[in-house]
Order: structure tokens, then sequence, then C-alpha cells
């Protein structure tokens, strides 16, 4: 068990959890941390010298779109190497526990959830899996296949770009309505690896919180989401998922 696991926290939020009839679960890149892959902000959050959010919109694209893609290639090329972790799987056990009664939002675009074996995943922040045509905008799923520097679509050749959401862009509307839904009717909210500053993700919190829900997050160190929560597991989720699975009995 790690060190740091705190067996009153986990105690008290395993209650809160229990008695939920319907859960939600918002994650972001925290939970991909112990299958290696990078989080976007604190150490390492620097690509080429660039802060990742500006290899991440639409400006740099038009700007750069060699240089978008580099980056793009570079975290779709990891994909096909990573694998879920602990964390993942504990949450399709959650999964198998409730039934329809359970929704997974994601911020993570690497699908490693769909991988552990969640079925009811909303990538609100789409997925680095699929490219859209910047001209005639079919979607394609390539998995994590190499892409040529600078792809062209096969239908239309003008350029692909890859199917996320860029900061200043607006998110899928019909993911996103499922998950403002998801979370305004579940009785528990999960919060996991995120730092809870980018919007409109973080407000789901919120959400949840004005209708009712218990709030539990689970995160290396406090996030911006912390002073809002019923139960605060600090620690790898990893660790803390599992056991808090657990203890649901
Ligand atoms: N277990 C739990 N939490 C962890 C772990 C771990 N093993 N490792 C890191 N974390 C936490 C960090 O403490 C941090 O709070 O995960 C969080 C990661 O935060 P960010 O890097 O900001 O990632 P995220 O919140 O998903 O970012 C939101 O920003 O750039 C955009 O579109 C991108 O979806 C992303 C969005």
């Amino acid at each position: 068990m790690h060190p740091t696991v705190d067996n009153d926290a986990l105690d008290h939020a395993a209650r809160l959890l229990r008695p939920a009839h319907r859960v939600a679960v918002l994650t972001g890149a925290g939970i991909s941390a112990e299958s290696g892959l990078a989080t976007f902000r604190g150490a390492g959050g620097l690509w080429e010298g660039h802060r990742v959010e500006d290899v991440a919109t639409p400006a740099a694209f038009q700007r750069d779109p060699a240089l978008v893609w580099r980056f793009y290639n570079l975290r779709r090329a990891s994909l096909a190497t990573v694998k879920p972790n602990a964390g993942h799987l504990a949450l399709v056990e959650l999964e198998q526990r409730l039934g329809a009664n359970f929704a997974l939002v994601t911020q993570n675009v690497d699908g490693l959830h769909q991988a552990a074996g969640s079925r009811n995943v909303l990538e609100i922040h789409g997925s680095l899996r699929r490219v859209r045509c910047v001209g005639c905008a079919r979607i394609s799923d390539r998995g994590a296949k190499p892409l040529a520097d600078l792809p062209n679509c096969e239908k239309c050749t003008a350029m692909l770009r890859p199917d996320v959401v860029w900061f200043e862009e607006p998110l899928p509307e019909d993911i996103w309505r499922q998950a403002v839904e998801a979370v305004q009717t579940c009785d528990c909210l999960l919060v996991v690896g995120t730092s809870a500053i980018v919007y409109p993700a973080a407000g789901l919190i919120d959400v949840a919180r004005l209708e009712g829900a218990d709030l539990i997050e689970v995160n290396l160190q406090k996030s911006a989401a912390s002073a809002r929560v019923d139960a605060l597991l600090l620690g790898p989720s990893g660790t803390m998922l599992p056991e808090l699975i657990k203890r649901l009995g």
C-alpha cells in the first residue's frame, strides 16, 4: 500500500460513495500519469520550449501546422505502448457495480478508459486516435498508427487535424450535453487527477455540487476544486481508487 494512504479519509469517502445510486466521474491527465503519460501542468509541462497550450489552439495550427502535428504525432506514438493502470481498472469495476447508473466524463484524449474496459465514456475533449478534415469535416479513427508529418484527407486532400478540442474551441455539443446531464443527476461525483482549472470542464464540479451531489476528489495534491469537495483523497489514483472500491464491500 502507498505510504501516504489515509485510511480515515478513504473510509469517509467510501461512506459517501456506497449509498450513491447514480455515480459520475470526471477524470483528467493525472489518472494516466501512472501509465507513463505526461500531465499538462507541473513538471514536464513544456514541449520543445513551448507551453503545451501554445501548440493546442486554432491559431497555432494556422501559424505552424507542422509544429502542431509534430506535437500530436509524438502524443499519438506514445499511445501504441501505454497501458491502462490500476486507477482505470478500478473505474471499470465501479461501472460493473452500477451499470447504467454510471457515467465517466473524461478530459483525456488517450483512450485508456476504453482500453481498460469502461463503456459509458464521454470524451469531452475529443480523441487523439481520431483525425478530422479541415475541408470536408470527415472524421476517421486512425488508432495509434503513425501519420504523415502533415497528413491530408484521402477524400478531398485538404489538411487533416487531430479531432481534439483546442483552447478557444467549443466542446462537442452532444457529448457535453450528456456530461452535464450525468453530473446533474448523480448522487456522487468522483473527481480524479485534474487540476480543475480548465473550463467549461471544471464547471461540471460546480454543477454537481449545486445539485446536491457528494464530491470525492482523488489527486496527488490539492487542486482548484479541493476546497469544494466533501472528501479529499491525497495520493496516486492507481492506489487510491482501488482502495476506495475495495471499501465498498
Ligand atoms: N494520481 C492522481 N492525480 C495525479 C497523479 C496521479 N498519479 N499525477 C498527477 N496528478 C494530478 C496533478 O496533481 C494535477 O492536479 O493530475 C492533475 C493534472 O492536471 P493537468 O495537467 O492540468 O491536467 P488536466 O486537469 O487533465 O488538464 C485539463 O487542459 O491542456 C488541457 O485539454 C487539456 O484536457 C486537458 C485540460
